[in-house]
């Protein structure tokens, strides 16, 4: 963990803050933005040994949740209804990396039959949210209730999913490892139980109209979501490999961002977060990355802007095809 807080370190001391991307405590890749004069912080930096981990800011989650509930794979939850029709009883649910409970709002009224959604995270601040903006009903009608738990889930175990008929996240795998990622298959797998995991980063990305920078941009921004072993865009390869090793039957599914003039909100503060953390990972590209994002902005004010967001939903059931 100690090369981004370096990397991060020697930005800060450079005394530079380009791209009003705000101060370096405010940026973690793919997490948006930051700081600009008189806002406040939505995002900071993952810390080094010793340090607290990163946290999200609630606006944040909140300005991507419509996009995310658009982008979601639909087509994932046939074989996963099919899975979970011959189970008796309610469903129990452990949502892991909860943020705000946008997963929750959004699966929750799309299945049949009571269910209790344990919403996982290590951030308190945010489960008070989760908990407070909780789904109540499911599809048919009958009754969803909610448990907070804080906590690290990549240190999660087949115990603490006992009784679980699905496991879910949303925006979690790419900031996991691959050794933790192997921790939640073994999890998921020893406890016999389906995993949904959706909207992880697949770093691609596409803008219209393109510019000569994208690409290299891109390409930062990828190695910065990599930084110290973080799985970043191999996320979804690399739970698949874990989780097909374990016996799982694997599938997945686009899960894109598709931004148009409707979503400028997102599209710039998400610009501002993808183009500050390529500069983190490559100062080199600053010069050249200000003017960039200044007319992409614009053009971004002007409804004028496109964006493709590439993701995957990755859905996971130990045992075989339903
Ligand atoms: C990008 S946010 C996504 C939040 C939410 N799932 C959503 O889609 O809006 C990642 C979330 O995972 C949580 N998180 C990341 N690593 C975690 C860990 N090891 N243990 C518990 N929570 C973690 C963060 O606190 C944050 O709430």
């Amino acid at each position: 963990m100690n090369t981004p807080r370096t990397a991060a370190a020697k930005w800060r001391e450079s005394g530079r803050r380009p791209l009003g991307v705000g101060t370096a405590d405010a940026v973690i890749a793919g997490a948006g933005p930051v700081v600009r004069p008189g806002e406040r912080a939505t995002v900071r930096l993952r810390g080094g040994d010793g340090e607290e981990p990163p946290r999200y800011a609630p606006e944040w989650l909140t300005l991507r949740e419509g996009a995310d509930a658009a982008a979601r794979a639909e087509d994932a939850l046939d074989p996963l209804r099919i899975r979970l029709a011959g189970l008796p009883g309610g469903l129990v649910v452990h949502d892991l990396g909860c943020g705000t409970g946008s997963m929750g709002r959004w699966l929750a009224p799309r299945l049949d039959g009571a269910q209790h959604w344990v919403l996982h995270d290590r951030d308190p601040y945010l489960l008070h949210f989760a908990a407070a903006a909780a789904p109540r009903t499911a599809a048919d009608g009958s009754r969803v209730t909610v448990e907070t738990r804080r906590g690290d889930v990549s240190r999660l175990t087949a115990d603490a999913l006992a009784g679980a008929a699905l496991v879910t996240a949303s925006a979690l795998l790419d900031v996991l490892t691959r050794d933790e990622v192997g921790t939640l298959a073994d999890a998921c797998v020893g406890a016999g139980c389906p995993a949904l995991l959706t909207l992880s980063v697949a770093g691609r990305v596409e803008l219209g109209p393109a510019d000569p920078l994208d690409a290299e941009l891109a390409e930062a921004f990828n190695a910065h979501q990599r930084r110290a072993g973080l799985l970043g865009p191999d996320a979804v390869t690399a739970t698949c490999e874990a989780f097909a090793e374990r016996g799982a039957t694997v599938r997945v599914y686009p899960s894109a961002w598709r931004l148009g003039p409707d979503e400028a909100a997102l599209t710039g503060q998400w610009l501002r977060g993808w183009v500050g953390a390529a500069v983190e990972q490559r100062p080199d590209l600053r010069e050249r990355a200000e003017p960039y994002l200044r007319d992409r902005l614009a053009a971004c004010a002007a409804g004028e802007l496109r964006a493709v967001v590439h993701h995957d939903d990755l859905l996971a059931l130990p045992g075989g095809t339903p």
